[in-house]
């Protein structure tokens, strides 16, 4: 077994890795004592190098030492730093990760070590993700008698890692159905602009700052399940017949295949419930009221209301008026009615977006048949 060095001066302390016969190693709990925290200064650099993103843990992962630039980091998303570890960041990590945190940190096959992303939401504040790392400290004696835990900030790249996939995603489904202009990005913006109104008046409160940024995004990808959907139904002038219109309301279900590794479950639940009815007279699975989830129940309304303002070949657009009108006229039916009392509040904004993003006169008139379901209006809504 290779020996830890002996001039090591600092080093009651090592981080592992420097030994490659880990055998003998093994956890003592309560083993930290008063001449070991020098050395954890030194190493978590708590006054030397207080940018160093970095906190130290005790063998019962009882948080004890925390640098500055930590304390910054999680200044939105943690209060009290120095509580066991698990206290403060355990729902920061879905229960595969814990587990496999709380095995790899005691085990010498994997060095005593973890890394793995941390997630930290709160009610008030966009998500934080960390890559986070567990480095053992090492005695002379080869025990392991605390940690050093390293953040970095990743959520710029997770978030852009995330919504490059699913933006390739989104391409692929406009090549199959591709006259559609701007209706998907205009339908997320109508979406935002409705949870803005429900954040700032605190209507409800599931609806938080994570809810109204992926809303944009999450909504713009409601149709992506016509991937799945055959061109020739797609592409069909004129009527569907029943069983048509079966295969293509399976967009709903396929949408939520497409999307199932999404982290946030409003995708899903978006893709699959956005032809649901108030009523209970929707599709796929005939939900009603606040069974179908709010974020769908908002997209429905963006939807539809962008729906009628298109010209299709079945219809001339109609007016942003006469939209409104027909979209109040079915509260409760096809609408949740309290979401039509914001939308009778703010209708004035769909129509500023309606005319900001508005495709050319030639990509609406092109639109085809097929768009008429994802409203049902033409069929039975209104
Ligand atoms: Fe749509
Ligand atoms: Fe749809």
């Amino acid at each position: 077994m290779q020996k830890p060095p002996d001039d090591q001066d600092t080093s009651q302390f090592l981080l592992y890795g420097e030994y490659t016969d880990a055998e003998e190693l093994s956890l003592y709990h309560n083993d930290m004592t008063a001449a070991d925290i020098p050395c954890i200064e030194q190493i978590a650099g708590n006054s030397e190098n207080p940018n160093l993103p970095v906190m130290v843990l005790d063998p019962d992962l009882m948080i004890v030492r925390v640098t500055e630039s930590v304390s910054r980091l999680f200044s939105k998303h943690h209060d009290n730093l120095y509580k066991p570890f698990f206290n403060v960041f355990g729902k920061s990590l879905d229960q595969e990760a814990l587990q496999d945190l709380l095995v790899s940190i005691r085990s010498h096959t994997t060095g005593f070590s973890w890394s793995g992303t941390l997630s930290h939401k709160t009610p008030s504040t966009t998500a934080l993700y960390t890559n986070t790392t567990f480095i053992p400290l090492i005695r002379d004696n080869l025990r392991v008698s605390g940690y050093v835990v390293h953040f970095s900030d990743i959520t710029n790249e997770y978030n852009k890692r995330l919504r490059d996939t699913f933006q390739g995603i989104m391409e692929a489904a406009k090549l199959k159905d591709n006259d559609t202009g701007m209706h998907n990005e205009r339908v997320g913006y109508y979406s935002k602009k409705m949870c803005d109104y429900l954040f700032e008046n605190k209507l409800y409160s599931q609806l938080d700052p994570d809810f109204i940024e992926n809303i944009v995004f999450l909504a713009a990808l409601h149709d992506v399940g016509k991937i799945g959907t055959p061109d020739y139904i797609l592409q069909k002038p004129g009527k569907l017949t029943d069983l048509e219109w079966d295969i293509m309301r399976e967009h709903t279900i396929n949408g939520t295949f497409i999307l199932a590794s999404h982290p946030d479950p409003m995708a899903k639940e978006i893709a699959l419930s956005h032809h649901e009815w108030w009523n209970g007279s929707g599709y796929p699975f005939k939900l009603e009221g606040e069974m179908i989830p709010l974020s769908a129940r908002i997209v429905t309304i963006a939807d539809v209301y962008d729906a009628l303002r298109m010209k299709r070949t079945y219809k001339q657009e109609f007016a942003h008026e006469e939209t409104v009108a027909k979209i109040i006229e079915n509260a409760g039916t096809q609408f949740d009615p309290a979401l039509i009392e914001v939308f009778s509040t703010i209708h004035e904004e769909f129509n500023s977006i309606w005319n900001l993003m508005r495709d050319p006169e030639e990509s609406g008139s092109s639109i085809r048949d097929r768009d008429r379901e994802f409203s049902g209006i033409s069929d039975s809504a209104f």
